[in-house]
């Protein structure tokens, strides 16, 4: 009797500690990647962090772009149970860097030498006072446009390289009965093709608008044209466009219900899903005049406050994550680019390694800028204050010059 009840005692400590133990080796990953692309990317690291013996708890919010994503954040912590990792977006990284409540990567960031192989340009967002709080997974940018390629061949066959040859080929689409741009209305997908048409303007033109927020820029004749190449683009959607999400619209590409759509390279893992060849099947071409220049976002991971420092699974995870290996592996299904400049480009398609020389050129060219629409070329306040008045004109509620009028105001009334 008396050494069944110590035989259970026992195992009951041991019970005990092994559940302490697999609980220690889990990580809640929270994060927006629901789509077909976004989710078989995400799969490579769920199953890498398993090899590891790392478990995972998923917590995904829908919503392309991640807003949805970013309240749910807001409301687990302020309800003391924050996530332990979070994919997170530029200036948001920031906003939690300053709110003191990230974990510090610091011990596997020196042991692996991060900071020699991460682009500078993404540890502006992944190190905050000299500290590394979170792990880039990779490098997407925005100035992207996603062609059906027979769609383009009965259009002429022409890739457009200039806003005027856009509207050739748009036009030649629509004459031949099908959806010329495949389009979803949701503000951040609008503010996403805004992006390419501010940069299509020129490099100083973006820099003054979207990164400086300069008045002048914001409200002067050049942003009254950027509004009126929106609504031009706005006449070559479909009927149905509003709230549709993303991904479907590039269905509608892939299917070749539509010639194009204008979308970060996030759209590229939908074509690699439906197992799409470029060069065959579809085309990525930079946003007609923006050659040469790269609008960027970097997806990174930030771990969340364990209130007896960084678990060992937060820090497993975020060396993983910076495997040049995995990035290999993750980017290829993702769409993107490496977030480290020492990943050879042997696995990637075509899009794939142009994303990556494209990336390197306008990163020496200083023609690398962080997308408005995807939270790295300012805070979340503007950022929306852009989504509204670009949607709202988008949608015929201002004319191209009130638009451009109220979007200088409404980032003065923010900043
Ligand atoms: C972006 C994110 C991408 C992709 C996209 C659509 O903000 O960086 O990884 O997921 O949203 O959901």
């Amino acid at each position: 009797m008396k050494t069944t009840t110590i035989a259970a005692s026992v195992a009951l400590v041991l019970g005990l500690s092994t559940v302490t133990a697999a609980q220690a080796e889990d990580v809640e990953v929270l994060h927006w990647w629901t789509a077909g692309g976004e989710a078989a990317a995400l799969d490579v690291l769920k199953q890498d962090l398993e090899t590891q013996g790392v478990g995972w708890q998923d917590m995904p919010v829908a919503g392309g772009g991640g807003e949805a994503a970013m309240t749910t954040l807001r409301a687990r912590v302020t309800a003391g149970n924050a996530p332990t990792a979070v994919q997170m977006l530029g200036f948001d990284i920031t906003d939690w860097a300053n709110e003191g409540v990230l974990g510090n990567l610091n011990s596997v960031a020196a042991e692996e030498n991060w900071d020699e192989v991460v682009p500078t340009a993404l540890q502006a967002f992944a190190k905050h006072d000299g500290n590394w709080i979170s792990a880039p997974v990779n490098v997407h940018s925005t100035n992207w446009v996603w062609i059906n390629k027979a769609a383009l061949d009965e259009a002429g066959g022409k890739v457009p390289t200039t806003w005027e040859e856009l509207v050739t080929v748009l036009d030649a689409m629509k004459a031949n009965g099908i959806t010329p741009l495949a389009h979803g209305g949701q503000p951040w997908q609008d503010a996403t093709i805004f992006d390419a048409v501010v940069l299509s303007m020129g490099n100083d033109f973006y820099q003054k608008s979207m990164i400086d927020l300069d008045m002048d820029a914001l409200s002067g004749d050049e942003m009254t044209e950027v509004f009126n190449r929106m609504e031009k683009l706005r006449s070559y959607v479909d009927e149905n466009f509003s709230g549709r999400d993303w991904n479907l619209a590039s269905s509608m590409v892939i299917e070749g219900s539509a010639g194009m759509q204008m979308m970060g390279d996030w759209a590229k893992g939908e074509f690699v899903k439906a197992e799409q060849t470029p060069g065959e099947d579809y085309l990525c071409i930079r946003f007609p005049g923006t050659q040469g220049s790269v609008t960027f976002n970097s997806d990174q991971f930030a771990m969340f406050g364990q209130d007896d420092g960084d678990s060992d699974a937060q820090l497993k995870m975020a060396s993983s994550i910076m495997n040049p290996v995995f990035q290999s592996a993750f980017n290829v299904v993702k769409g993107s680019a490496p977030a480290r400049t020492d990943v050879p480009n042997d696995a990637f398609d075509d899009c794939g390694k142009k994303a990556m020389s494209d990336l390197a050129e306008a990163n020496t060219a200083n023609s690398l800028f962080g997308s408005m629409a995807h939270g790295h070329a300012a805070p979340a306040a503007i950022k929306n204050a852009v989504y509204d008045v670009v949607t709202q004109h988008f949608n015929g509620e201002l004319s191209s010059e009130e638009a451009a009028g109220e979007l200088a105001n409404s980032i003065e009334a923010v900043l």
